[in-house]
């Protein structure tokens, strides 16, 4: 934020530009507290608030108790891979087939309040016609879109990562909005066995300030996510340690980037030891790591907290959940998920028609589970073995 001190009482009112016509530049004041013999008014530029108001409402939306949201955004070539796992080929009609049943699961919206999108499917309609985003719109649930391209090599790293697509990104923003996107979803991942560098955290903390700066004048509220993947044998204070640096560098970088806090919602790992660690966590162990960590790095202008599930098996990510929101918290505190929301949906499924609604009801089971979750309220008597099985994959993309 550009900030100006004006001396002996005087408002300097010229207006900044901030590189473009929608940063007003508006000047606001600031009496200060000293003696009036020696006033002295502080002058600081601020965004202005073009989307303001509804980003706000649709991050609260999207943020409301005993919800969370479904993250179907997987790409063309990770959707082929789910498919391929009930042996179905990767073609849009299968991909098609696939969400649609997501989006139709009558009921979704007492616990799905947002769904994340593939650009395919927001451009997508079901087979009768009607356009995935209005199905979504109809169930109450808030739709949005992923808009980055994806991860790739980072030059002059430690064999690590970047997250591409902020070039032409407020074209595609602008077009998401108009097909009816009302929030956006940015992955990029950090590595704890490949150092993570210095230069992978700034450049990652960068990537996301700049994409929710770019979304919100877009209208699109901001999910910044940055992964810190489960790979590797470290244990759960190691996780902490990088965790906290992610966070500090994201937060810093989003307010150099007049973020609008109260119109982004948070996509974090839970703090766990790595896939490969041989001492285990309890969800109380994952539940005060974690709360310790976002206490110590969010501000709770923050609206919600959506977890991704990173690999753990359905049931855990709901107990670690549950754990998480067993006495009140600044923020809501809910999911994100897709491995954990999906995965029995898709076993069910098998691609037969006639399986359909028992995979909706498959659905359902997971959103109703991790919605008493976000009230602190599940309990995991009575589910499946088949809910109990991590989903770990070394190096994930998505
Ligand atoms: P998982 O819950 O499978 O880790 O997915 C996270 C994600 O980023 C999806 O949008």
């Amino acid at each position: 934020m550009a900030m100006m001190a004006v001396s002996s009482g005087m408002a300097l009112k010229s207006s900044v530009c901030v590189g473009k016509s929608d940063f007003m530049g508006k000047t606001a004041l600031r009496q200060s507290a000293a003696p009036s013999s020696s006033k002295t008014n502080v002058s600081f530029t601020i965004k202005a608030a073009g989307y303001d108001d509804e980003l706000v409402k649709t991050a609260k939306s999207i943020a409301s108790p005993g919800r969370g949201i479904l993250a179907m955004d997987e790409s063309n070539a990770t959707c082929g891979l789910r498919l391929a796992s009930i042996g179905l080929e990767n073609t849009e009609a299968n991909r098609q087939a696939y969400r649609q049943l997501l989006v139709q699961t009558p009921g979704l919206g007492e616990y799905i309040s947002g769904a994340i999108l593939f650009e395919e499917t927001l451009y997508q309609s079901t087979t009768d016609g009607k356009k995935m985003v209005d199905v979504l719109v109809d169930q109450k649930i808030v739709p949005g879109i992923k808009v980055d391209k994806g991860l790739v090599p980072l030059a002059g790293s430690n064999n690590e990562s970047w997250c591409q697509g902020l070039d032409g990104l407020s074209s595609r923003t602008a077009a998401y909005y108009k097909q009816g996107a009302r929030f956006a979803k940015w992955r990029t991942v950090i590595s704890i066995p490949n150092g993570p560098s210095e230069l992978a955290v700034q450049e990652a903390a960068w990537g996301l300030a700049r994409y929710a700066a770019i979304s919100q004048d877009s209208g699109l509220v901001p999910i910044v996510e940055p992964e810190i993947l489960l790979d590797g044998e470290h244990g759960i204070d190691r996780t902490l340690e990088i965790a906290s640096k992610v966070w500090a560098a994201t937060f810093h970088y989003l307010a150099q980037n007049n973020v609008l806090f109260e119109g982004i919602l948070l996509k974090p790992s839970m703090v766990t030891p790595g896939a490969g660690c041989k001492e285990r966590a309890t969800p109380e162990e994952v539940a005060k790591y974690t709360l310790n960590l976002l206490r110590r790095r969010v501000p709770p202008a923050v609206p919600g907290i959506m977890f991704l599930s990173g690999g753990q098996s359905e049931v855990e990510a709901t107990l670690n959940l549950n754990a998480m929101n067993q006495s009140p918290n600044p923020w809501h505190v809910s999911f994100s998920y897709a491995r954990a929301l999906q995965n029995s949906v898709l076993k069910t499924w098998k691609g037969q028609p006639e399986n359909v609604e028992a995979a909706q009801k498959a659905l359902l089971i997971r959103a109703k589970a991790n919605s008493l979750a976000q009230l602190g309220k599940y309990s995991a008597e009575g589910e499946a073995e088949e809910a109990k099985k991590g989903m770990f994959v070394e190096g994930y993309t998505y």
